[in-house]
């Protein structure tokens, strides 16, 4: 009786401790949710949304046939803006981003509104269908219009 009472906060411990540690898992980025917002018919978006998924997000799609007032609320410059956007762990997603960036985004967690592959791309993420691959940029961006380069593709 008296060692089953020892032990009692000891294995407390260790289910906090394991907590922390799957809840440290889902801030890396793989089980992080991507809310999506597209035109139903947009091949390209769906796509990119299969790109998300096998990259092991769990997506959310929001079909919508007018995109643009969801880049509004979610503060995209219309001068970045493309064909579908989304949110993920407080960030802004616009385009056809690279999953690569996004982990990479919501590890690093700059101070910004989101990244954005501003237009479509040949090439990007969703965008392969046809010839070749033109070299892009993924940006940062914030509210306000300013944008800086987060990777080059
Ligand atoms: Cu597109
Ligand atoms: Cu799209």
């Amino acid at each position: 009786m008296n060692s089953m009472l020892r032990f009692k906060p000891l294995s407390r411990g260790v289910l906090l401790l394991f907590a922390a540690s799957s809840a440290h898992v889902a801030v890396a980025g793989e089980t992080e949710t991507v809310e999506v917002y597209k035109s139903p018919s947009c091949g390209c978006c769906t796509l990119w949304v299969d790109h998300i998924k096998k990259s092991g997000y769990n997506v959310k799609v929001y079909d919508t046939n007018n995109v643009a007032p969801f880049r509004a609320r979610f503060g995209v410059p219309d001068s970045i803006a493309s064909c579908h956007t989304a949110v993920a762990g407080g960030y802004v997603i616009e385009g056809h981003v690279p999953a690569a960036d996004i982990k990479r985004l919501l590890r690093e967690k700059p101070k910004a509104t989101g990244i954005a592959v501003p237009g479509m791309v040949q090439g990007s993420p969703g965008m392969e269908q046809g010839q070749g691959k033109d070299p892009y940029k993924t940006v940062l961006f914030t509210k306000d219009g300013r944008s800086t380069v987060f990777a080059a593709h």
